[in-house]
């Protein structure tokens, strides 16, 4: 079983690519070939800062080794290491119909949002479906927000293999998390684009800030009872909480008339946080600082990820007629 999943590093990662994502992605590498990339091609469709572009990639690399990504038992690498994507990405956009681009809510939802309507952007989904099929993933493990792209991706291996009579594309499959949707300090979706997200290393007074915001209603305990159903604090706190703790608080919400209020939550959100990863705070900044190996992982990846990418274009190019190259 081939597993496959791209981040992209527009921001630094954060509570829901953690329980969306990246649990996932740990748990799925010693259980067949796993592939994981970091997404920097998608990237430009937003960060358009070299500077910030190269800090982010060495941050999203330093947030997975640190959590636990085992170079030796999964692929790590850039998408930008591997060009032959975008050979792949023509080649599909070749076979596939304007509509099912146009039907792509990511597009309109990033747009309605601010961000600029680039080609680029519109074309996102094609990309992300090269980056599927190059590497004849089976699984594709995401969150909630994924699964069209997935879809996509589904609809241009078949049209790929029907318009060449031949079957070269592998048909994958989306896997969502246990948790495919974590709301951000505001209730919506948690997103770095959203400014509602809370950093897995955000420490002090960062860290702070960001649980601060985290929206709450103006019930008063002593007048009436609270709803943990309905607390986004209490939300993001059960994340983290085994299940007798989370009972517990939910029983302080209901019944406790002297309970002070929803900073408790966030006090045991910041304690949780700091228990999960705390440890791996370490790593990470060790990984961050210039001549960490991480440099020599990705390379090692890249090496590994564009030899399979190669026999897939290969196998393409002979089905479409374009043949091995000249040169
Ligand atoms: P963002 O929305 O912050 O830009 P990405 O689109 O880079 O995040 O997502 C990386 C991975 O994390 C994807 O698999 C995505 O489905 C998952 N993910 C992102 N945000 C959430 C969330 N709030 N809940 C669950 N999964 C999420
Ligand atoms: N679009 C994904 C996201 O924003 C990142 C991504 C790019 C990806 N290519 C992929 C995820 C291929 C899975 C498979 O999260």
């Amino acid at each position: 079983m081939r597993i496959l999943s791209g981040v992209q590093p527009s921001g630094e990662l954060h509570l829901g690519n953690y329980f969306g994502a990246i649990v996932q992605h740990l748990a799925l590498q010693g259980q067949g070939d796993a592939l994981y990339f970091i997404a920097d091609y998608h990237a430009l469709t937003t960060i358009q800062d070299a500077a910030r572009l190269r800090d982010l990639t060495r941050d999203v690399a330093a947030t997975y080794l640190a959590l636990g990504l085992d170079p030796a038992r999964a692929t790590f690498f850039r998408q930008s290491d591997v060009p032959e994507v975008h050979e792949l990405t023509w080649l599909l956009e070749c076979v596939t119909g304007m509509g099912l681009l146009e039907r792509a809510v990511s597009y309109k939802d990033k747009v309605s949002r601010g961000l600029k309507a680039s080609v680029g952007l519109f074309t996102y989904p094609a990309l992300m479906a090269s980056d599927i099929l190059i590497y004849r993933s089976n699984v594709v493990p995401v969150g909630q927000d994924q699964v069209q792209h997935i879809e996509i991706a589904q609809d241009m291996a078949a049209s790929f293999n029907a318009a060449f009579g031949r079957e070269v594309l592998v048909r994958p499959e989306a896997r969502l998390s246990e948790v495919p949707k974590v709301p951000g300090t505001d209730g919506q979706k948690m997103s770095k684009s959203y400014g509602n997200a809370i950093p897995i290393f955000a420490t002090g007074k960062a860290l702070k800030k960001a649980v601060n915001a985290i929206v709450t209603d103006s019930k008063d305990p002593k007048q009436e009872p609270l709803d943990p159903a309905t607390c986004n604090a209490f939300a993001i706190y059960a994340l983290f909480a085994a299940p007798d703790e989370r009972d517990a608080l939910a029983a302080r919400y209901r019944d406790d008339r002297a309970f002070p209020g929803y900073g408790v939550t966030k006090q045991a959100i910041m304690q949780k946080m700091d228990e999960r990863f705390g440890p791996a705070r370490e790593r990470y900044e060790a990984l961050k600082r210039p001549g960490s190996e991480l440099e020599d992982v990705l390379r090692d990846g890249a090496r590994r990820a564009r030899a399979l990418a190669q026999e897939t274009i290969d196998a393409c190019r002979e089905a479409t007629g374009l043949g091995r190259r000249l040169v």
